[in-house]
C-alpha cells in the first residue's frame, strides 16, 4: 500500500477501506508517513468529507494508536460525559457526584488543559488536600466502593490525534466535521467509557458558532460512538453567554456545591439535569429519561448527591468540610463591582470576552507551564434578559491585585444592553440519539 494512492483516492471522492485508513494513521503515528502527505490527506478529507464507515474506521485507528484505559474491573456500565467547551462550565463537578449518587459508576479521567479557567482537576485541587494522582488499583477500588473517582490524565492516549491535531492547526484543516468528530470521539473511546453523553455547545462562546454546525457535529459524533459500540447521546446547549454565574476555579467549586444543595443558578442546574438524566438512562439505572430525571431531583432534595460529593472528596484526601463551610476555599484578597453605565436590559454577554477577563486575573493557563490562581475569577450578577439600572453591579471581580482597570474594560465590552426587553436564549436546542 502507498500513501500517495490513498490521498489520490480520497481526493477523487472514493470511499476508503478500513485497511487504507489504518495504514495512513498507523504510518503517520510511527513516523513512516511524513507531515506533508498527512497534510494533503487532511485537506482531501476537508473537501471530500468521509462516509459513516470511514469516520468510524478513522476514529478506531486513532484509538488503537496508543494506550486504552481498561475499566473492566469496575462493576456496571461506565458512562462518561464530554463538553465541546464553553466559559464557566462547571457541569462535570456537579454531574459526577450527582449521577454517582444514584448508582452510575463515574470513573473519570480529567485534564488540566489550557483555557479561561483550569480544568476539572485544577478546580478539585482548590479543595485542600485533594489528590488527583491515583494508581490504577486505588482508582478502581474507589469507583467500586463509592461509585466515583477522578484521576488526572496519564498514559499515552491517542497519539495519532495529538500529532494530527497539531498538523491540522497549521494547515487550515481544523474546521472539518469528520476530523473534529473523530478527534473528540477517539479520546473518549480510548478513556474506556461504555457509554457517552456529549454536551455540544453552540453560540458566540462555543467552538461551533451556529446551530446547524453544532447539529451536524453532534450527529457525526453520535454515529461514531454508536458505530464503535459505545451508546452515545448528544445534547446541544447554548453558549451565547457563560453558564451559571461563576467563572474561576474555587468560585466554580462553590457554585457546584450550591447547585448540589439545590440553590444553584437555574441554567446550570437545568443543564446538569438534562445531561445527567441521559447518563443515568445510558447507565441503565432508569427505564426512561423522565424516571432518571426524577431520581436526580430526589438525590438533590434528599441531600444524597451532596453526601456523595463529601464521600468523594474525603476518599481522595480532600477536606470535605468545605461543603458546609465554602469560606474555607481559596479566597481572593479584593473584590470589585463592575457597574452598569446605563439603564436597560442585558442583550449580550460575549462569553469569550468574559473568559479572557477571568484569565487576565490569573484564573486560566496561557501555557502548559503557567501557574493558575485558584481564588480569582468573576461572578456574573446579571445575565441576558435581566433588567439593569445605571450603577447596578453587572459582575463582581475577585482579584489578588488591586489594579483591574483592563479587566473592567473587558467586561464592559462583553456586556451589551438594549432599551427594550430582551428574551433569554433557549438553553437546550436539541437532543440527538
Ligand atoms: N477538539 C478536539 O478535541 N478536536 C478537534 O478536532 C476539535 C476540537
Ligand atoms: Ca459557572
Amino acid at each position: 500500500m502507498r500513501m500517495i494512492d490513498i490521498i489520490e483516492r480520497k481526493r477523487d471522492g472514493f470511499e476508503l477501506t478500513k485497511e487504507e485508513i489504518d495504514f495512513a494513521i498507523s504510518g503517520y503515528t510511527n513516523g513512516d508517513i511524513p507531515d506533508y502527505q498527512m497534510s494533503a490527506f487532511a485537506m482531501a478529507i476537508y473537501f471530500k468529507d468521509m462516509t459513516k464507515d470511514e469516520r468510524i474506521h478513522l476514529t478506531k485507528a486513532m484509538v488503537e494508536s496508543g494506550d486504552q484505559v481498561d475499566l473492566s474491573a469496575i462493576a456496571g456500565i461506565k458512562v462518561d460525559k464530554h463538553s465541546t467547551g464553553g466559559v464557566g462550565d462547571t457541569t462535570t463537578l456537579i454531574l459526577a457526584p450527582l449521577v454517582a449518587s444514584v448508582g452510575v459508576p463515574i470513573a473519570k479521567m480529567s485534564g488540566r488543559g489550557l483555557g479561561h479557567t483550569g480544568g476539572t482537576v485544577d478546580k478539585l485541587e482548590s479543595i485542600k488536600g485533594f489528590q488527583v494522582e491515583l494508581d490504577g488499583t486505588t482508582f478502581t477500588e474507589l469507583v467500586n466502593k463509592n461509585k466515583i473517582a477522578v484521576v488526572g490524565q496519564s498514559g499515552n492516549l491517542t497519539p495519532a490525534d495529538k500529532k494530527l491535531y497539531g498538523l491540522r492547526d497549521v494547515t487550515a484543516t481544523v474546521d472539518s466535521i469528520p476530523l473534529i468528530a473523530s478527534s473528540i470521539m477517539s479520546k473518549k473511546i480510548a478513556s474506556g467509557a461504555d457509554a457517552i453523553v456529549l454536551d455540544v455547545k453552540t453560540g458566540s462562546g462555543a467552538f461551533m458558532k451556529d446551530l446547524d454546525g453544532a447539529k451536524e457535529l453532534a450527529h457525526a459524533m453520535v454515529q461514531i460512538g454508536n458505530g464503535a459500540g459505545r451508546e452515545t447521546i448528544a445534547v446541544i446547549s447554548d453558549m451565547n453567554q457563560p453558564l451559571g454565574f461563576a467563572v474561576g476555579n474555587a468560585l466554580e467549586v462553590k457554585e457546584a456545591i450550591d447547585t448540589l444543595k439545590g440553590n444553584g443558578p437555574e441554567d446550570l442546574a437545568e443543564l446538569c439535569l438534562t445531561l445527567g438524566s441521559r447518563m443515568v438512562y445510558l447507565g441503565k439505572k432508569a427505564d426512561s429519561i423522565e424516571e432518571a430525571r426524577a431520581m436526580l431531583e430526589e438525590a438533590i432534595q434528599s441531600g444524597k448527591a451532596l453526601e456523595t460529593f463529601k464521600t468523594f472528596i474525603s476518599a481522595q484526601g480532600g477536606d470535605a468540610s468545605v461543603i458546609d463551610e465554602p469560606s474555607k476555599l481559596p479566597t481572593a484578597s479584593f473584590t470589585f463591582e463592575v457597574e452598569a453605565k446605563e439603564d436597560g436590559y442585558v442583550s449580550e454577554i460575549t462569553a469569550d470576552e468574559i473568559g479572557i477577563a477571568a484569565s487576565m486575573l490569573g484564573a486560566g493557563r496561557l501555557t502548559k507551564e503557567s501557574e493558575i490562581d485558584l481564588a480569582v475569577g468573576l461572578v456574573l450578577n446579571k445575565k441576558i434578559g435581566d433588567k439593569v439600572k445605571k450603577g447596578d453591579s453587572l459582575v463582581t471581580i475577585h482579584s489578588n491585585r488591586e489594579e483591574v482597570s483592563e479587566v473592567v474594560e473587558k467586561i464592559h465590552h462583553a456586556y451589551n444592553t438594549s432599551e427594550t426587553k430582551v428574551e433569554a436564549h433557549s438553553l437546550i436546542y436539541d437532543v440527538i440519539y
